[in-house]
């Protein structure tokens, strides 16, 4: 088929499934507008939007999910809370092997809005340390210097970009060299996009030549890996594991051998670290169990009083919240994210959504116009076989920055690296005046490539001759 009647069947189909509506300013638009617009409408697929707005929107399939036969998950407690320090000596070593072996890539989802933070880029080009003023980016590629260069090994680091922040993404690392990273060792792909539609079923013009569409979720992760071929890539490497971290979380520890090691140990297909939630009304997904399943419930699917309920000490009964830090086997990626029997189930999310006009203006909505489509990486955990849980300190790997101020801000994430750094001087024998809340009276920093861990620390501190003053504005690297 010609590009024309190519143009002219997809226009067709869209027709005939009553979405006509997606070219009615086709008469209006210059060659390449026309291009643009195809190529959007061809990534659709015309009966899957008609199933999810007729489930999801129409259907109300969201309304909640079955919490029949629901119990909390069980998950390994970190040894400074009771776990068993011997097993997770094993794992930490085990994790180590793996990684000396070259089986392990960090992966990164970073194809996100950030509509919450409001910052104008990607958000893992958003400045977060306290006296550099590092980029996430950065903070996560020292950490994978670190890990390089204890084990010897060169971890490739996966990205997952969407269309809205990939050449911006690209970009922001050749401008910084791919700091300090072998630049064939860090490798991107775009993840997949979904249209919006509005309460009718219509699928949402932004502006004339451009259909609103948007990520289609961390859950779209699986899928883009085998799409993009970095499962391929990976498999030849020899690469059995991802260790997979959201962009938005600085403390996060990006290679964690214990982590890697019992998802080894206990042959997992997908692992998650937990912490105990503050309280019951903490806004985190909770590890559950259902039919035999691993499984993460909503916050917002779990009713008040259940996530309220005790146990007979007076801890919550759903205690185990999720972070979204998971280890994933690869060959389990390959099998997932293939599609067949394993698709992932969409969410819908009621959104603000630009709108074209009938004058072809774009304007903003005041309220919610319409529903976007989003799949869940966690929604992975009950295909997983031997899915594993473990137990995380939140101030060594939990601070994310979703929101401009308040919780979970720039301002909580500097507050937190603080505490860090300061905490893993006193381990080293530095006497720091701290606040109420731990925090250090000044702002100093300690660079990953110095010390990506309390016992790491305290090994090159002691090394240290002389040893420097900590001081405001103090920069260890
Ligand atoms: P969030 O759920 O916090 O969404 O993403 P967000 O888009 O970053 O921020 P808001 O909700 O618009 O304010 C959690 C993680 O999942 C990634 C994000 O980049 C972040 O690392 N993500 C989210 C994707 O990679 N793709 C998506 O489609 C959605």
């Amino acid at each position: 088929m010609d590009a024309q009647a190519q143009s002219q069947d997809l226009r067709e189909k869209f027709n005939a499934a009553g979405q006509g509506q997606v070219f009615r300013f086709w008469e209006d638009l210059s060659e390449t507008q026309r291009e643009g617009l195809l190529q959007q409408a061809s990534e659709i697929d015309l009966s899957e939007v008609d199933g999810l707005y007729q489930n999801l929107v129409m259907g109300g399939a969201e309304e909640g999910q079955g919490l029949d036969g629901l119990e909390p998950a069980p998950y390994m407690a970190h040894p400074s809370k009771g776990g068993d320090l011997e097993a997770w000596k094993k794992a930490f070593m085990t994790g180590e092997d793996t990684l000396k072996a070259g089986k392990v890539a960090a992966f990164t989802v970073a194809g996100g809005q950030g509509t919450r933070l409001g910052y104008d880029g990607p958000k893992g080009t958003f400045p977060v340390t306290p006296v550099k003023q590092k980029s996430l980016f950065q903070v996560f590629a020292e950490k994978i210097r670190a890990a390089n260069s204890r084990y010897g090994c060169s971890i490739p680091w996966l990205i997952m970009t969407s269309h809205i922040n990939h050449h911006q993404t690209v970009n922001f690392f050749q401008e910084h060299d791919y700091f300090g990273l072998d630049a064939n060792e860090v490798w991107f792909f775009s993840q997949g996009r979904m249209p919006a539609v509005d309460a009718d079923g219509k699928i949402i013009l932004e502006a004339p030549d451009k259909i609103a569409m948007s990520p289609d979720g961390h859950g779209g992760a699986l899928r883009a890996l085998v799409r993009s071929g970095s499962v391929a890539r990976l498999q030849e490497r020899g690469i059995s594991v991802l260790s997979y971290f959201q962009v938005d979380n600085v403390l996060v520890r990006a290679i964690d051998p214990a982590f890697i090691g019992f998802h080894v140990l206990e042959s997992s297909e997908m692992s998650s670290k937990m912490i105990p939630k503050r309280d019951a009304s903490e806004k985190l997904g909770i590890f559950c169990v259902q039919d035999g399943q691993t499984k993460v419930i909503e916050y917002s699917d779990m009713p008040a009083e259940m996530q309220a309920e005790t146990d007979e000490n007076g801890v919550l009964r759903y205690l185990a919240g999720s972070i979204a830090i998971h280890v994933l086997d690869v060959e389990f990626v390959n099998r997932v994210g293939s599609g067949g029997e394993f698709q992932l189930p969409f969410h819908r999310a009621h959104k603000k959504i630009p709108t074209a006009t009938e004058s072809g203006e774009t304007v903003k909505p005041e309220e919610p116009n319409g529903y976007k489509f989003e799949m869940f990486v966690f929604d992975a955990l009950p295909f997983a076989k031997n899915a594993t849980t473990i137990e995380t300190l939140r101030e060594d790997d939990f601070s994310p920055v979703k929101n401009a101020e308040g919780s979970d801000s720039p301002q909580t994430a500097k507050d937190d690296q603080l505490r860090q750094f300061a905490r893993w001087a006193e381990a080293a024998g530095v006497r720091l005046e701290v606040d109420e809340t731990e925090k250090p009276a000044f702002d100093f920093e300690v660079s990953p490539l110095f010390a990506d861990s309390e016992a790491a620390f305290v090994t090159t501190w002691r090394h240290l001759d002389p040893k420097p003053t900590l001081e405001h504005g103090t920069y260890l690297e």
